[in-house]
């Protein structure tokens, strides 16, 4: 297995191949990435049989930034029919799995495909599990089956626990009825990110105070409040009504950038459209001065060098944390509900 497959946000194709030629380079393994534009995915070409398992193995899958889901494997080509025949011909090379997904890429014709997809799985599925091909529950790595079409597909493997926790990424979260704006879906989504479901009762608790910059009308603060959690709203334009009445939320009207809260607070979240090095200097201040314990924050891409970009800004992040002496966690993603963006979210440790 030399391919290591990578889904992305279409027309983020780039930035996934310089993020994992990065990635690639750092451990030694030795290849090349490709990707057509617009194709939502891109491949790492590894020179040794065993170079994808290798990256897999020393990389974790949530701290790639521009990919949503990964698998190595091969490409087949499927005939027109007895698709499952030639399926588990193949699959007898690769090992027992646990769990499978059909997947297809974000494109137009991948949506016209998950109709195929959702067809075929449960015959494919029997198919797998009375061939021993398939033991759901048991050891064993996740199957993948990207459908790039009804006559090909990249049979991968990803390990469940190091790869996407959705199929291809993009998560199924319902948007509340009562939140005033979609973005809420983008706060909600990056907690699921960055924080494991098990802590949510401790880090996201009733009785927590939180900052919300750029909140107007509120897409975010609903989600805090939503959890009991007190939200200093700043934003001179103006806040949903019935989240001024919940008794939880304060409207401040000023600058996002120079607003400080007179005591420390648990949560800082901005979703300010500006400049990704001003949010990013913003970010260190907060959590370098301890002004709240954890932050999520949205960075605006440039139109090129985007991971370059990014890299840098995470980088002076990291620094200027390190001379300030101050220990944290730094986590950076493109999100299903980002667009031209990527989400970071600290933590003082
Ligand atoms: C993308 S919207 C935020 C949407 C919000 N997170 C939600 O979920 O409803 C960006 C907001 O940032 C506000 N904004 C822009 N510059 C700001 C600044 N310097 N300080 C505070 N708010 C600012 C805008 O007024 C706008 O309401």
């Amino acid at each position: 297995m030399k391919t290591l497959l990578l889904h992305c946000r279409p027309g983020f194709e780039n930035e996934v191949c310089a993020e994992i030629s990065d990635q690639a380079a750092r451990l030694d393994v030795v290849g090349y990435a490709k990707a057509k534009p617009n194709s939502a995915c891109a491949e790492f070409i590894c020179s040794d049989e065993g170079g994808a398992e290798r990256m897999m193995r020393n990389l974790r899958f949530s701290r790639l930034i521009f990919a949503r889901q990964w698998a190595r494997g091969e490409y087949l080509a499927l005939p027109e029919t007895y698709r499952i025949g030639v399926l588990l011909e193949q699959l007898s090379a690769y090992p027992v799995c646990s769990s499978l997904w059909l997947e297809v890429l974000d494109t137009n014709d991948g949506k016209e495909l998950s109709t195929f997809c959702r067809k075929f799985e449960a015959p494919l599925r029997k198919a797998l599990t009375q061939a021993g091909r398939l033991k759901e529950g048991a050891d064993g790595p996740r199957l993948l089956l990207t459908f790039k079409s009804g006559r090909e597909v990249f049979l991968g493997i990803a390990e469940a626990d190091n790869s996407a926790m959705w199929p291809m990424g993009i998560p199924r979260l319902k948007f509340p009825r009562q939140a005033p704006s979609r973005s809420t879906l983008k706060l909600e989504e990056a907690w699921h990110h960055f924080i494991p479901r098990e802590q949510w009762d401790q880090r996201l608790a009733a009785g927590m105070t939180a900052v919300d910059l750029g909140a107007s009308p509120g897409g975010w603060t609903w989600q805090l409040v939503n959890r009991d959690i007190e939200v200093m709203a700043v934003d001179n334009g103006p806040m949903n009504e019935e989240l001024l009445e919940s008794g939880l939320v304060g409207h401040y009207r000023a600058d996002g950038f120079a607003f400080r809260p007179k005591r420390a607070v648990d949560w800082m979240v901005c979703d300010i459209v500006e400049k990704p090095a001003k949010n990013a200097a913003l970010l260190e201040t907060w959590i370098g001065e301890g002004l709240c314990r954890e932050a999520v924050v949205n960075l605006k891409l440039p139109m090129k060098q985007r991971y370059a970009e990014v890299k840098r800004l995470l980088e002076r992040i990291a620094d200027g944390l390190a001379e300030r002496g101050v220990k944290a966690s730094i986590g950076c993603k493109q999100l299903y509900h980002d667009r031209e963006e990527v989400t970071c979210h600290l933590r003082r440790l």
